[in-house]
């Protein structure tokens, strides 16, 4: 099959054009990528060139060894991934050690995989593990809201899931196990790279400060929906900020467990402190 017409190449281009029109993407702003199912590979394996040279990740990611991602292309507009797949996209393989990768398809007129490879990558391994294997998309994005509020809120996983929790009900039902917050730190490296991926032990959402946000999920929707939900609250906050600094009513503590114990989530109390 070619590679276009593969499922999980559609919902990939899909992917990048829904963040597009959410204007998440300026220039060549954010990356995705999804980790392959054998079955996927196999389909578009006749579609593959296996001769290409084989380049450092920059990292280590032992427990990703072998495996096919689909990424999007360093410097490549999420604006012209619908027009132009093959120029944005490229299809990697990793060798024996997750130590380095060559392109396999795509970026047909040159370029490498996205700078923030090390990132995804080291995400993906953690993920891979601990959802036993379930967890395949990672996603990063230049969400205009969020990064607002890394300017006002403290940078604490405590303060900004809470203050996304109280937002609109159903976040704590979206994202139960909260959100990561790093520091500001250089973007593109093995550094930034290795605080994500400890945040995403725990959560599947990391802000970076002053930059974006990185999701991770089983699957397209739910990547995608989860990157959505958070800058969704994150809007309502900068709105409800921005008529007055204060609340007038907000969903308490008690409601929180309430909500939990009806909707079978479990929020940990870290979240749930008194102010
Ligand atoms: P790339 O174009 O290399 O993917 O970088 C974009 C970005 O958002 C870096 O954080
Ligand atoms: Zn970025």
């Amino acid at each position: 099959m070619k590679v276009l017409d593969a499922k999980f190449v559609q919902g990939f281009i899909r992917m990048c054009d829904d963040g597009w029109q959410q204007g998440w993407h300026e220039r060549n702003g954010g990356n995705l990528s999804y980790r392959l199912k054998e079955e996927e590979v196999r389909q578009v394996r006749t579609a593959l060139s296996f001769d290409g040279a084989w380049h450092p990740i920059g990292t280590s990611v032992p427990g990703l060894s072998g495996e096919f991602f689909m990424v999007t292309g360093s410097g490549k507009y999420f604006r012209n991934v619908i027009l132009d797949p093959e120029d944005s996209l490229c299809l990697i393989e990793l060798d024996g050690k997750g130590e380095n990768y060559r392109i396999l398809w795509g970026l047909c007129h040159g370029g490498r995989p996205t700078s923030e490879l090390p990132s995804h990558l080291m995400n993906h391994e953690v993920k891979k593990r601990a959802s036993k294997g379930a967890h395949r998309v990672i996603y990063h994005a230049h969400t205009t809201n969020i990064i607002a509020l890394t300017f006002v809120l403290p940078l604490k996983s405590e303060v900004f899931t809470r203050e996304l929790w109280e937002m609109a009900t159903e976040c704590p039902v979206v994202f139960p196990s909260g959100i990561g917050v790093v520091d500001w730190m250089v973007p593109g490296g093995r550094e930034i790279a290795v605080e994500t991926s400890k945040l995403m032990e725990e959560y599947d959402v990391a802000v970076w400060a002053h930059h974006g946000m990185f999701c991770s999920g089983e699957d397209f929707d739910q990547a995608f929906g989860l990157m959505h939900t958070v800058e969704k609250s994150a809007e309502i906050l900068v709105k409800m900020l921005s008529i007055r600094p204060d609340k007038l009513q907000t969903i308490l503590p008690e409601d929180f467990r309430n909500l939990a114990r009806e909707f079978k989530v479990t929020l940990p109390e870290k979240f749930l402190y008194e102010k």
